[in-house]
C-alpha cells in the first residue's frame, strides 16, 4: 500500500473541504470518507486492487470540492487532477485510477468496466445510505427546501443511487436500502 500517497490525499482533501470556497461544506468530507471505507470493503469482497480503489475513492470528487463551477463535469476534471497529483508520486497505476474517477457516476450501459471502477462507483452510490444527515443538510440548509420537498429530494437521491449499483452490489445492499427508505418515511 502506498501510504505516502493515501496520507497525502487524506490531508489535502480535508483541507480543501474545510475551505470557505467549498460549496458542499464538511458534509462532503464525511461523504468522501464513507466512499473510501465502502470502496475498500467492496474491493476486498470482489477481489479488486484495494490500493487503486482507495486512492481513486479519495480523489473521486476532488474537482467539485475545489471549485463548484466544475461540478457538472467533475468526473472529467477530477480525472485530470488525479493525474497531476499522482504524477508527483511517480505512481504506476495512474490510468486505472483515472478511469475510476472518470466513471464514478456510472457509465453508459454496454461499456465494460473494470472491477476497480465498479467498486468506486458502487461505493459512491451506497455512501448515501451511510450519510443521510448530509443529504438532509443539502436539502434543508443548502437548497432551503420545505419538509415535504426535502423528503422527496432525499428519497429520489437514494432511489437513483440504488438503481446505479451493479447487480451484485444491489443484492449486497438490498436490506440496508429498504431500512434507510423506511426511516425517511
Ligand atoms: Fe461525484
Ligand atoms: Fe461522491
Amino acid at each position: 500500500m502506498r501510504s505516502d500517497i493515501i496520507d497525502f490525499l487524506q490531508n489535502e482533501i480535508r483541507e480543501r473541504c474545510e475551505k470557505e470556497t467549498n460549496f458542499f461544506g464538511m458534509g462532503c468530507y464525511y461523504h468522501i470518507q464513507a466512499v473510501v471505507k465502502n470502496a475498500a470493503f467492496l474491493a476486498e469482497k470482489y477481489g479488486a486492487d484495494v490500493e487503486v480503489v482507495t486512492i481513486a475513492a479519495w480523489l473521486h470528487d476532488i474537482a467539485s470540492i475545489t471549485d463548484y463551477s466544475l461540478y457538472a463535469d467533475h468526473h472529467i476534471y477530477g480525472a485530470q487532477m488525479s493525474e497531476e497529483f499522482l504524477d508527483r508520486f511517480d505512481y504506476d497505476k495512474i490510468e486505472l485510477v483515472k478511469k475510476c474517477v472518470l466513471n464514478h457516476r456510472g457509465s453508459k450501459p454496454n461499456v465494460k468496466r473494470s472491477i476497480e471502477e465498479i467498486c468506486v462507483a458502487d461505493a459512491d452510490a451506497v455512501s448515501h445510505f451511510d450519510s443521510v444527515p448530509s443529504l438532509l443538510y443539502l436539502a434543508y440548509v443548502k437548497r432551503k427546501l420545505g419538509i415535504a420537498e426535502g423528503i422527496e429530494f432525499v428519497r429520489s437521491k437514494l432511489e437513483r443511487s440504488f438503481n446505479k449499483l451493479s447487480e451484485k452490489s444491489k443484492r449486497l445492499y438490498a436490506d440496508k436500502y429498504s431500512e434507510v427508505m423506511r426511516v425517511i418515511g
